[in-house]
């Protein structure tokens, strides 16, 4: 079993990943907790895939697991849904020692990192993701947090996993869409730290759709990397963090236009880096040969590279609502070059527009 530490001072840990990882989960967990009562959050889909392996290899080191389930999907991402989980954890007794378990994607992950924070003013919890999305990101770094009815993500906090467990065999269930969503992930890495693993990813993107178990594992090596680095550089996004939201600036004001309904994240993100590339291109800041790369390397994984109907004023206006904003000035992740990004928040919207209708 491989790992990588993100460095946080006394709230670092480490992010294990490897295949098998779930048979002996319950060995490694016991190097962080002797409390014996723990709770495994997930959904029905993942639970009937992987709950019984995890709940197995925890009873056959003595820890006494219960199960919380929450219905499968982005709507019970919700402060309701977390406050049905305050109910189970003080029905079950659970203390300040009783760590969760968040088996499932990135909303098991939001949802249970969430409730961790706060109930009790913090419990431990541990990440196990089961999509590539949330392998490659939403698992690590510790923000966490429910959707609000005027947005997403809007209510949460910054709460750090003790230790993240990766079993790429999850994801041989998972769908090919929910594949490419992690593929746009891995991408986003390559394009803002590193241009040989962007050159790698071009020669291997058709095994890495088809989960090639080399090019997988290092592939999420390589992401966890960055993500971690990015990470404990910056844990609150003061400055560093944000060329992760490389893509997604865009690909937020195309999700909540659409409702939420027409693109998964990963999508929204991939059509998010292309425009994002055009406008570097427009500014000037990086040649139309990568340009051209980023949009080959997005297409030739299946991602969508753009989207019909657009209302680039639609857009726009949008964009202003972003967390992000500040001093009313919309903040654009933009390429220098493949492997390297900086911030720009002097992005005029006649030249946003422009992209946006080419
Ligand atoms: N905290 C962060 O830093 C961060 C970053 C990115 C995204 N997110 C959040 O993550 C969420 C999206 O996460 P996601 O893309 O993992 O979606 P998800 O959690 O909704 O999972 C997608 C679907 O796959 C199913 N599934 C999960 N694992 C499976 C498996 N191994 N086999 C079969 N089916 C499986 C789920 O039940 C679900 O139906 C959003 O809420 C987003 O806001 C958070």
């Amino acid at each position: 079993m491989d790992s990588i530490k993100v460095n946080l001072d006394e709230r670092s840990y480490p992010i294990y990943f490897g295949s098998g990882i779930l048979k002996d989960f319950g060995k490694t967990f016991k190097k962080f907790f002797d409390n014996r009562k723990a709770v495994i959050v997930t959904n029905p889909t993942v639970g009937k895939l992987y709950y019984k392996a995890v709940e197995d290899s925890l009873k056959r080191e003595g820890f006494e697991p219960h199960r919380i389930e929450i219905p499968d999907g982005e709507e019970y991402k919700t402060l309701t849904w977390a406050s049905r989980l305050f109910d189970k954890l003080i029905a079950l007794k659970a203390d300040r020692q009783t760590p969760l378990i968040a088996l499932g994607g990135g909303v098991i992950g939001d949802l249970t990192g969430f409730v961790a924070a706060t109930y009790l003013r913090g419990v431990p919890f541990i990440q196990v993701p089961t999509t590539l999305l949330s392998q490659v990101d939403s698992s690590i770094g510790g923000k966490t947090a429910v959707n609000h009815p005027r947005g997403k993500n809007l209510i949460g906090a910054f709460y750090q996993p003790k230790a993240v467990f990766i079993d790429i065999d999850t994801l041989k269930t998972l769908p090919k869409e929910e594949i490419l969503c992690g593929v746009a992930e891995i991408i986003k890495y390559g394009i803002i730290r590193d241009s040989n693993f962007f050159e790698y990813l071009e020669d291997n993107i058709e095994k890495l759709i088809n989960l090639n178990e080399d090019v997988l594992i290092h592939s999420i090596k390589r992401s966890c990397e960055i993500k971690a680095d990015a990470v404990s550089k910056d844990e609150r996004e003061a400055g560093l963090r944000a060329i992760l939201n490389f893509g997604h600036t865009i690909g937020h004001a195309i999700e909540s236009l659409t409702d939420y309904k027409k693109y998964r994240h990963g999508e929204a993100v991939a059509i998010g880096m292309v425009y994002a590339a055009r406008l570097s291109l427009e500014s000037g800041l990086c040649s139309n040969k990568d340009y051209e790369r980023v949009v080959n390397l997005i297409k030739s994984a299946g991602l969508p590279i753009a989207i019909t109907g657009l209302d680039a004023d639609a857009i726009i206006d949008s964009l202003y609502l972003d967390k992000k904003v500040k001093e009313e000035k919309i903040r654009f992740i933009l390429m220098n070059g493949i492997g390297s990004v900086e911030i720009k928040s002097d992005i005029t919207n006649e030249l946003t527009k422009k992209v946006l209708s080419h």
